[in-house]
């Protein structure tokens, strides 16, 4: 991160195993406010994981994780999700049979879920975080440019529209900081340009941005700075295109030299 900006994500010694398998290993790393970092490794290296622990889906075994100073870790996932975490999942998760509109309304910030005690003594309250949740869907079509199939099916919308759907649920939080897990995967064409200025414009507003990426154009692209992760480790941290020269990181990449020796190697000490 640049010395000078403002850290809204502060990860640090985050490890978590699932029996031998080792998804974060002291992990540290810091997003800053409007900056957009790119996760980039190979299939299995916990890009995915590191997700789950900071949305709380997993919980870690070690470590610190904060947004703007705020510790949330310990925190259930909607607690983290108040305090303005979102994502979207690898696979796009958006519910087929609800309208592209309802779709979005789930994804705000204060979505109250259904509970008896809501529906009883609350009913002002919700009436008007739906009022807001309502405004707050209107804008986020707009930025995802699907206005104009509001009301359709999810299920009626195109593979890319269906990734744009879920860019946009996870807008509708707000918040600061946004994890977007591939979400360039198997898109293209103007679907391909409009995400890219959806996560450019949300950045320039402030949010720290962490997008997991297989499209090296398009991390190259888009990125300030990209993030190596290799067997739950950080391995090298700075501008996409330096770590796309490096050798070393591409047969990590592409399994070549694959093997421990070569990982201690590269282990980079944040
Ligand atoms: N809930 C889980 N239980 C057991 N193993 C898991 C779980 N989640 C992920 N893993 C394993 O952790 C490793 C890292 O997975 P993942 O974080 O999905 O990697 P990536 O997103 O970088 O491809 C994989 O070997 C995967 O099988
Ligand atoms: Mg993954």
């Amino acid at each position: 991160m640049k010395g000078n900006s403002t850290v809204t994500l502060d990860i640090r010694g985050l490890s978590k195993r699932f029996g031998g398998i080792v998804v974060a290993d002291g992990l540290n790393l810091q997003i800053g406010k409007g900056e957009i970092v790119g996760l980039i490794g190979p299939n299995g290296a916990g890009k995915t994981s590191l997700f789950n622990l900071v949305t709380g889906f997993v919980p870690a075994d070690a470590g610190e994780i904060s947004i703007d100073g705020q510790r949330i870790d310990g925190l259930p996932p909607h607690q983290r999700a108040r305090i303005g975490v979102a994502r979207t999942w690898q696979n796009a998760r958006i519910f087929q049979s609800l309208s592209v509109f309802d779709n979005l309304l789930i994804g705000a910030r204060d979505y109250p879920g259904e509970s008896v005690f809501n529906n009883a003594f609350r009913r002002r309250e919700l009436a008007e975080q739906r009022e807001k949740s309502m405004a707050q869907a209107e804008i986020v079509l707009a930025r995802v440019r699907l206005d104009h199939k509001a009301d359709a099916f999810a299920s009626d919308l195109s593979f890319g529209q269906q990734k744009l759907l879920a860019i946009g649920r996870a807008l509708m939080n707000n918040g600061p900081c946004l994890l977007l897990d591939e979400p360039m995967a198997g898109v293209a064409g103007h679907i391909y340009e409009t995400i890219g200025d959806v996560i450019r414009s949300e950045a320039a507003a402030g949010t720290a941005v962490c997008l997991v990426e297989h499209n090296v154009g398009f991390v190259r692209e888009l990125c300030h700075r990209g993030v190596f992760m290799f067997t739950g480790k950080i391995m090298a941290d700075g501008p996409v295109d330096e770590l796309l020269k490096d050798q070393r990181l591409t047969e990590l990449y592409f399994g070549a030299k694959a093997d421990k020796r070569a990982a201690a190697e590269l282990e980079v000490t944040a």
